[in-house]
């Protein structure tokens, strides 16, 4: 789908109605483009429906006359008239019919086809995004806001037809009364009038609205997620007066909203009646006239007011249509401030797929930050394959960001990391992934079956893989005390295991994937030391023959490794083998001797090294 950039630039100071709607339809002009004709088609067919009123108010004055002229032999020709009416009507009603449902199915198709095109940018959007706003404010901006734009076509066909009834309409005025007609033109336009200020009102609402929304849906998504901890901080009764106050902060919106929405009704028809004024003031003048009789006024002028009557209708819908547009267009700029936010890590158009790792990975004098503040500076590190190389160093010294880089999950603000002497930026993002098994401290699990977990990206894999997999996990055997084994459905963020339970599916998942690359963040800091056995020996058969990138506060747990890297405020403060540090008296040394000493003394198993350390990922 071409979702990606629209043809307008941003709509900056615009503020003109014409590019309001221009912006508006903007947005959905791309999805609709395959429906073009489609769309013409029902505005054609919009037009004879809305053609039918006119044409019948054309009629009735030369039928009247007629029959008035030929009196008594008219007689039996009198009910083809009512007769024909109603077969007219009939036949509009076909077509309106025809013309509302195919318009619906075609805006049901657009709207859907928006919301899956936010819903793959949302999913492209760098992880640096996904900080930034909250899952409530993406799911209101996918439900919430493109609901918004189904408005926008079926208004645009109405006005459309709306229009070319009211210039029917006025056609048929000018054709029976021009004098009347020049009369009531120039009182007509300030019928317009008040829909401008109504149109902005409608605007204004709406963004407020949906900015509520979003936080609504922010708000709840936290709530019921984190409900645990609202609970232990007994903080429900709160958290209830918080939404409450949201909610009514909504309401307050809505019902200005509403108040300004109704208000066009109204207002448009009491301009109607100062358009119908002077009419009526010239009619009954007429009569003042010698030689006027009331029956000759009325007949001459009942075809005329009946056809400004019918002139009130169409107005009406146009000032509403107005006024809906504005309040689509509110939508329409949050929609398309969303599709102008780019993803920060970017595919090279002549990006290569990257071949299996034969050598080494190395970061190349990598300085990265987030924001202002430099995380990495000047890292440098090679792991070359087979190895197990373990990052150490106190909490925020930048160990996880290290490993972040290495599945661009954010790119290196300055310098390179390599694979085989390829810069991963050049590699395509699915063949550098692939090739890259992550297991950290929060496992995410899937509202799926035990099975589908393991099976997450390696659909191919058949179920004796996945037993097999579970099997080198440690995972096999509790799996199998789950009332359904691999096809017990694990709650939401697999609520149901436990921590430990929940690595080894993890562990399972990436040795089913079979990463030549590795890595792993504090996998085991959350266990307590029966759990972590367990785990660790999963980890032990995840870890043979792969290059793997260990971050683990227990220094004890790496002891083993090919070579040790201790970072040290973003930089790389030494390195080498355990017993090569070990000799040399530095921070290596500091580090594990002050946790050798609090695992000797601390009677709480957790209080060790970085003792209440949180990872940010
Ligand atoms: N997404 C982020 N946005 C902004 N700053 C961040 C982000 N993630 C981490 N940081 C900052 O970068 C620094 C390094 O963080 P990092 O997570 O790499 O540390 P760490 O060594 O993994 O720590 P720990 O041992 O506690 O897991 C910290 O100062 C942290 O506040
Ligand atoms: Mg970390």
């Amino acid at each position: 789908m071409s979702h990606q950039r629209k043809n307008k630039p941003p709509p900056g100071a615009k503020k003109d109605k014409m590019s309001q709607f221009e912006m508006t339809w903007g947005v959905i002009r791309p999805y609709f483009a395959q429906y073009r004709w489609k769309l013409y088609y029902v505005i054609v067919i919009s037009l004879i429906a809305s053609s039918f009123e006119p044409s019948i108010a054309v009629m009735v004055k030369p039928v009247f006359n007629a029959v008035a002229e030929h009196k008594e032999e008219a007689r039996p020709l009198l009910w083809v008239v009512p007769l024909g009416m109603i077969f007219l009507f009939a036949l509009r009603g076909a077509f309106v019919f025809y013309a509302k449902y195919s318009l619906e199915k075609l805006v049901l198709k657009v709207v859907r086809d928006i919301q899956v095109s936010l819903y793959q940018h949302f999913m492209f959007l760098s992880l640096a995004h996904y900080e930034r706003s909250t899952t409530g404010e993406m799911m209101s901006r996918t439900v919430n806001d493109t609901a918004h734009m189904n408005r926008i076509i079926p208004m645009t066909v109405d006005a459309i037809s709306q229009t070319f009834q009211l210039l029917g309409l006025i056609g048929v005025c000018f054709y029976m009364e021009p004098k009347l007609s020049l009369l009531a033109m120039i009182v007509f336009p300030a019928a317009l009038l008040p829909t401008q200020w109504v149109g902005t009102g409608m605007r204004r609402y709406t963004k407020k609205g949906l900015r509520e929304v979003a936080v609504i849906n922010s708000m709840m998504q936290e709530t019921y997620s984190g409900t645990k901890v609202v609970k232990a901080f007994a903080m429900v009764t709160r958290e209830i007066e918080r939404y409450r106050e949201i909610m009514y902060k909504l309401l307050g919106i809505q019902y200005k909203y509403a108040r300004v929405k109704n208000l066009i009704s109204p207002l448009l028809g009491a301009m109607g009646a100062i358009g119908i004024a002077p009419i009526v003031y010239y009619a009954l003048l007429r009569l003042t006239e010698p030689g006027e009789s009331a029956a000759g006024v009325i007949g001459s002028m009942g075809a005329f007011v009946g056809a400004v009557a019918l002139m009130y209708n169409p107005l009406r819908k146009l000032g509403e249509i107005f006024g809906h547009l504005n309040s689509a267009y509110g939508a329409a700029e949050r929609i398309r401030a969303t599709f102008e936010q780019q993803t920060t890590v970017t595919e090279s158009p002549d990006a290569i797929v990257l071949p299996p790792m034969q050598n080494e990975i190395r970061y190349h004098r990598v300085s990265f930050k987030y924001e202002d503040e430099w995380v990495l500076q000047d890292f440098n590190m090679t792991a070359k394959k087979g190895e197990l190389v373990a990052l150490v160093g106190v909490s925020g010294s930048g160990k996880s960001t290290v490993v972040n880089l290495l599945p661009r999950f954010y790119d290196v603000s300055e310098g390179a990391i390599t694979i085989d002497g390829v810069d991963i930026r050049k590699a395509t993002l699915r063949s550098l992934r692939l090739q890259i098994g992550v297991v950290t401290q929060e496992t995410f699990l899937f509202n799926d079956t035990v099975a589908n977990n393991i099976k997450y990206g390696s659909d191919d894999k058949t179920i004796e893989e996945v037993i097999a997999a579970a099997q080198a996990a440690y995972a096999h055997d509790f799996v199998m005390k789950l009332p359904s084994g691999y096809d017990t459905v694990i709650g939401e963020r697999g609520v149901r295991l436990s921590g430990g339970e929940r690595q080894r599916l993890a562990i399972a998942r990436a040795l089913l994937k079979d990463p030549p690359i590795l890595i792993l963040d504090e996998a085991t800091s959350a266990l307590d030391t029966a759990a972590e056995r367990e785990v660790q020996k999963a980890l032990d058969s995840l870890v043979k023959n792969r290059t793997t990138i260990a971050i683990a506060h227990r220094l004890s747990t790496i002891r083993h490794a090919s070579k040790i890297v201790v970072i040290k405020n973003g930089k790389v403060a030494e390195q080498g083998t355990h017993t090569e540090l070990m000799a040399r008296e530095g921070e290596y040394k500091r580090l594990y001797e002050m946790q050798f000493f609090l695992t000797e003394h601390a009677t709480d198993h957790y209080s060790d090294g970085d003792a209440g350390a949180e990872t940010s990922d």
